[in-house]
């Protein structure tokens, strides 16, 4: 209940206008500025070297150049150039070729068609530079959209790209089968966003309880599943389970987000658990900042510290 609660708050909060550009002015502004504890920077440069030096504690790396809900072809087709310079550099910089975007950022919202163009344009490169993309999942209105671009798009031999599915979804224990038939990668999370009761489970534990259920099915049929949870249950079940049936620690990866659950980050890693910490960067970070709120209200504490202190 506190959960959906807060998701809620949250969830108004960041269509606001007025808050975004308060925290916009203030959360990146220094090095300790209270964005940055979930946000690696602005920039791609910002972003490589927080990379690095997750790179250099054992860890692998996914980037996300963060944007969603993109209003114009115009704006969709920025997106995918930046996505192009951004992978340009990562292979410049030697940082491990794998990226995440959002559909919704290539212009879903626009039509189906701007969006393809432009996943398809990324895809081809990336293909040419050994890059493997994520694509994220965004809300249930997104879900079967997002599902069937990506179907089709593999179908027409596009196989350097997965997929994320959500737990919270009713809809996604047979979305799991239907990724798993393709044998594609599928990344498992419970998912961040306000979803009706139709649509999605409410409370944590039936969330919970789904998560565990889809995580089984992926590690026997799927293919390389990315199970991505800072909940340590979820975690032991995951490593209890693939125990249990001779599921070797190659078989599945773990992966968290920049800035949450560091210590449990490099335990798994150092215990040979294959591990990628997605890092996200870029100007468009609010929507994404306040999904980290929502998940974990006591955060807004040090935004508050995070605030006045910079005023002063
Ligand atoms: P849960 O919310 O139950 O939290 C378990 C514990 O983790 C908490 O008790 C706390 O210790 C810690 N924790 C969790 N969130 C925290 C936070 N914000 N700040 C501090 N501590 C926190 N969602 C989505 O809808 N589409 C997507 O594409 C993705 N992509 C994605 C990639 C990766 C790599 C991860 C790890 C997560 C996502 N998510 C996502 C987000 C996901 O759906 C979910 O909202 C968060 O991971 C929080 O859920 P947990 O599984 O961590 O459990």
């Amino acid at each position: 209940m506190l959960d959906s609660l807060s998701k809620n708050v949250f969830y108004m909060l960041a269509r606001s206008s007025g808050l975004k550009s308060l925290a916009s002015r203030y959360g990146m502004r220094s090095t300790d500025s209270f964005a940055r504890r979930f946000i690696a920077g602005e920039s791609i440069e910002e972003a490589l070297a927080a990379a690095r030096i997750v790179t250099q504690a054992g860890l692998h790396t996914t980037l996300d150049l963060l944007g969603e809900s993109v209003s114009s072809a115009a704006a969709a087709g920025e997106a995918t150039l930046a996505y192009l310079e951004v992978m340009r550099k990562i292979a410049d910089a030697g940082i491990e070729r794998n990226v995440s975007l959002k559909l919704t950022q290539l212009g879903l919202d626009i039509d189906r068609a701007t969006c393809v163009d432009n996943l398809r344009r990324i895809l081809d490169d990336a293909a040419a530079r050994d890059f493997f993309v994520r694509i994220d999942m965004e809300n249930s209105p997104y879900t079967e959209r997002t599902i069937e671009i990506f179907e089709t798009l593999w179908n027409i031999g596009y196989r350097n790209a997965g997929i994320v599915l959500q737990s919270y979804l009713r809809r996604s224990e047979s979305d799991v089968h239907r990724i798993n038939k393709l044998g594609a990668r599928v990344r498992l999370v419970k998912g961040a966003y306000k979803e009706p009761a139709d649509a999605a489970f409410q409370q944590k534990a039936e969330v919970d309880a789904q998560f565990i259920v889809l995580m089984k099915i992926l590690l026997k049929d799927g293919v390389y599943p990315a199970i991505g949870t800072h909940d340590e249950a979820m975690i032991t079940a995951t490593n209890e389970f693939a125990a249990a049936n001779g599921i070797a620690k190659d078989k599945y990866e773990f992966q968290m987000l920049y800035g949450i659950r560091r210590d449990l980050q490099t335990s798994l890693a150092a215990a040979g658990h294959p591990f990628r910490v997605y890092v996200p960067f870029g100007r468009e970070w609010f929507p994404y900042f306040m999904r980290r709120l929502g998940e974990r209200p006591a955060n807004i504490g040090f935004v508050v510290r995070g605030i006045t202190s910079e005023r002063k």
